[in-house]
């Protein structure tokens, strides 16, 4: 399965997510690839702390491979050369997890030609097979990275395989209208996908958004403040109320996840000795595992 992160806006949890879930799905027992598409700014390798490839790598990482610069993508098995002591000790039936990084110093494509998206569809093709599911980075907004990934999706070789699209957006009203764009506005998902050859049907239909970073807004820290805790649970029902009339409503959402503390001052994984060390919150494993759990499911992704 292939999975394409993606959103409007920059630093929506887009990355520190997806690697969360390549890591919950590991846990699992799957083979997981994760590429860094985010050819401007690769941040995988930080985030799986991988001192050496911190900033993408410097030699033959997924810029140069598509770029023609070299004949395939460098690999780094997170297992293998993350710092994080905990991320080493693998569980016994947990599956592989591999970094497929950015190039340190790449650049955004200017434009999706011909033998880029070929290369693209190559490498996609190469790494469906070897891995039970595959993460794509992309950059965010309306990238010549989407364009890229939109067009190789389209190509024989990869139209019949499992394709999802996440659309990553904070809780907040300029967000949703931003998610909501970047799937059905001018140059948006759709749009862009049906100029590629896509059925828009068929590509909304393997659309899901994700809901980052949600403050609880019945929180014990408002409780002692009625006037507060009654303002944030009205501006949830009106952003529940925006969210449904912009169609990103329950049905369209594979899930949310919990303010974390954690990840407030750090981008990391939150592994499940962050919880029972009491510093990471319960609830923000849980909300990955959970998500990680809907994402491979078929019913999540039935037709409505
Ligand atoms: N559940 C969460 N609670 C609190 N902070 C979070 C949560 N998820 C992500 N963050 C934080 O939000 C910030 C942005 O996250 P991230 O870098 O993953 O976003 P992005 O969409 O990939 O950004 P960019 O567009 O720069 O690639 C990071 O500091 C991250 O730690
Ligand atoms: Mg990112």
């Amino acid at each position: 399965m292939l999975v394409f992160s993606t959103s409007d806006k920059g630093g929506t949890g887009r990355s520190v997510t997806s690697c969360n879930l390549a890591y919950r799905l590991c846990m699992s027992g799957r083979n997981v690839a994760y590429v860094d598409f985010d050819f401007g700014s690769p941040t995988a390798g930080a985030l799986f702390e991988i001192s050496t490839v911190e900033r993408g790598i410097t030699d033959g990482g997924v810029h140069s491979y598509l770029l023609g610069q070299t004949g395939t993508a460098a690999r780094v098995d997170i297992g293998t050369a993350t710092d994080r002591a905990e991320l080493k000790r693998v569980a016994p039936r947990s599956g592989r997890l591999v970094l497929f990084p950015g190039d340190e110093g790449g650049a955004e494509f200017l434009t999706a030609d011909d033998a880029v998206v070929t290369r693209c569809a190559e490498l996609l093709v190469a790494l469906e097979q070897e891995f039970r599911v595959v993460f794509v980075d992309l950059s965010a907004g309306r990238s010549v990275a989407l364009e890229i990934a939109l067009q190789a999706t389209a190509l024989p070789q990869l139209r019949r395989r499992t394709a999802r699209w996440l659309i990553f957006h904070r809780w907040t009203r300029q967000h949703i209208l931003a998610a909501a764009g970047l799937v059905y506005g001018p140059h948006g998902l759709l749009q862009t996908g049906a100029a590629c050859g896509h059925d828009p049907d068929e590509l909304l239909g393997s659309t899901r958004y994700i809901r980052t970073a949600v403050p609880a807004a019945n929180s014990h820290l408002t409780a002692q403040r009625a006037a507060q805790a009654a303002w944030l649970q009205e501006q949830d029902v009106a952003l529940r109320r925006l969210a449904t009339a912009n169609r990103l409503g329950a049905t369209a959402v594979l899930g949310a996840t919990p303010m974390e503390p954690v990840l407030q001052w750090r981008e990391q994984l939150i592994l499940d000795s962050d919880v029972n060390a009491h510093i990471a919150n319960h609830e923000t494993a849980q909300a990955y595992t959970e998500l990680a759990r809907r994402l491979v499911d078929v019913a999540s992704w039935e037709r409505l």
